[in-house]
């Protein structure tokens, strides 16, 4: 099998890997230096679509739609702007081993790609019930999204099975953004989750409660404190229900399952330092190994604002490392060095009508203000959290782009605060001060 050189190669073919080729093209690069390799059989897309406008019955979103980089307002890259710039969209092609000392990768077909320098963008894979051996879990239209294929298979299954019973197993981003985009496509909606209350990664009980209010009113139906245990298929393999722990069993024509991701290192254990289950990397993504840099969902990197490190799984994050990581790659070629990576934790997402957004470090006291009433024609709320005296971060649902960066700001500058009851009164004109 032919074995072909590139100057740079990035390893994945999802959300970081087209910012990291604008941000390259950017900087400048000559033809036939840069190659993109993906399993997927498409050009780098924004992936937070394929949970929301993906799944609309009317007027739902497709590829070219949503390339990169519109998702922050960018250009869209087309598979033909790859081509201009010269850069080799190498697609369908899974990665199976990966050598650092030699600096080459090969594919599930047997060819091998060489590199100077190497950016992991592999991001994460889901976490599947079958892992644990959960009865029944193999059974047909159990799916899964973390794909483009997996979002197919989920528009045919809706599509097979209209106005039937749908069960979300989990509570958190995928648990919440599907099981509102099924209620939307009128399938009858349950979802089940083991904590007491949705999203508790990040959600306070009060802010849950406005979730879990306003989707019972949407008809989503929610059973909480019980996992999955088991399935039933008939006689085609088709899944017909869902064991619980507690014992009771939900009808099920489809299953979607949320329950978690992993990053996807597994191609280079042994070879390079990782931590908190990420591929470690200094300020500019650098891996422990000159030359091999770590982006988005896989990389564990220094969190200047909180003096640690973490692994972030969100699209904020995947675009702004991506470009990091080039700009020091280039400007080291040039002897320069760019600033350290500053990040402000930003997540964010979208369902029904409603739309929140998160900024900061959700740590210490927490308050919650403004109105949270789910039955509220338009409702306005959010948190802040409070440690040491100081605003750490700070939620928002509902609010303008002026207000939302109101909650950024603060959940960058830190401001004191000396007395909560104050906080909860001023809410959200606290942060217009700032
Ligand atoms: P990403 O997963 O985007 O790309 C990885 C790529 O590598 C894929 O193309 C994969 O096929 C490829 N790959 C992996 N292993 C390979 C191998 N061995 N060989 C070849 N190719 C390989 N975040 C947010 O902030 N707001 C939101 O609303 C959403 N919504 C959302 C919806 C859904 C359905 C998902 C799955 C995720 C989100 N996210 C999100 C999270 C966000 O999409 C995620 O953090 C970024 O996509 C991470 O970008 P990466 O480039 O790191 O991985
Ligand atoms: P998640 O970690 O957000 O939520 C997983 C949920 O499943 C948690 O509530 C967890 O306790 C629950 N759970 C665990 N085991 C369970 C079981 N056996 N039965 C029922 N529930 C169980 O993960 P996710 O929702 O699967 O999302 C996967 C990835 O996609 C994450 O990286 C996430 O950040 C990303 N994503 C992000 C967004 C967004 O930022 N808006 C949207 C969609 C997906």
């Amino acid at each position: 099998m032919a074995e072909k050189h590139f100057k740079y190669v990035i390893l994945g073919g999802g959300v970081a890997a087209g910012y990291a080729a604008r941000e390259f093209a950017k900087q400048g690069i000559t033809k036939g230096e840069l190659a993109i390799i993906s399993k997927e059989a498409v050009a780098p897309y924004e992936r937070p679509a394929l949970s929301k406008g993906y799944l609309f019955p009317q007027g739902a979103a497709r590829l070219p739609g949503f390339h990169t980089c519109v998702g922050s307002g960018g250009e869209r890259l087309l598979p033909e702007w790859y081509e201009e710039k010269g850069i080799e969209l190498i697609l369908s092609t899974e990665i199976v081993k990966a050598d650092l000392s030699s600096k080459s990768l090969t594919s599930a077909a047997g060819a091998t790609f060489t590199y100077d320098i190497l950016i992991i963008a592999t991001g994460s894979s889901v976490i599947k019930l079958t892992d644990f051996g959960v009865q029944g879990a193999d059974a047909n239209n159990i799916l899964y999204l973390r794909e483009i294929d997996d979002a197919d298979k989920l528009v045919a299954a809706i599509q097979a099975k209209k106005d039937g019973k749908a069960v979300i197993v989990g509570g958190g981003y995928i648990g919440l953004e599907l099981s509102a985009v099924l209620r939307l496509n009128n399938l009858d909606v349950t979802m089940v989750y083991p904590e007491p209350w949705c999203m508790p990664r990040l959600f306070t009980a009060g802010i849950a409660a406005f979730y879990e209010g306003y989707y019972a009113n949407k008809g989503v139906k929610i059973v909480k404190g019980t996992v999955a245990v088991g399935f039933d298929s008939d006689s085609n393999g088709d899944v017909t229900a869902v064991k619980l722990k507690d014992g009771r069993v939900l009808d099920a024509d489809i299953v979607v399952v949320g329950v978690g991701g992993r990053p996807l290192t597994s191609l280079f254990k042994g070879q390079l330092a990782e931590e908190k289950g990420g591929i470690k990397t200094d300020a500019f993504f650098q891996t422990s190994v000159p030359g091999v840099y770590a982006v988005g969902d896989v990389a564990t990197f220094p969190m200047k604002l909180y003096g640690d490190l973490r692994r972030v799984e969100h699209v904020d994050h995947s675009r702004k490392s991506a470009e990091q990581a080039v700009k020091a790659i280039k400007a080291s070629e040039e002897g320069k060095s760019v600033e350290e990576y500053d990040y402000l934790p930003y997540f964010y997402s979208r369902s029904f009508d409603l739309a929140w957004q998160f900024y900061g470090d959700n740590v210490g006291d927490t308050v919650l203000f403004g109105d949270s009433d789910p039955a509220s024609a338009k409702p306005k709320f959010g948190s802040y959290w409070i440690k040491d005296g100081k605003i750490f971060g700070a939620f928002l649902e509902g609010g303008s782009a002026d207000e939302n960066n109101a909650i950024a700001k603060v959940a960058r500058v830190q401001p004191a605060v000396s007395d909560l009851n104050v906080l909860t009164q001023e809410g959200l004109q606290f942060a217009a001060k700032i």
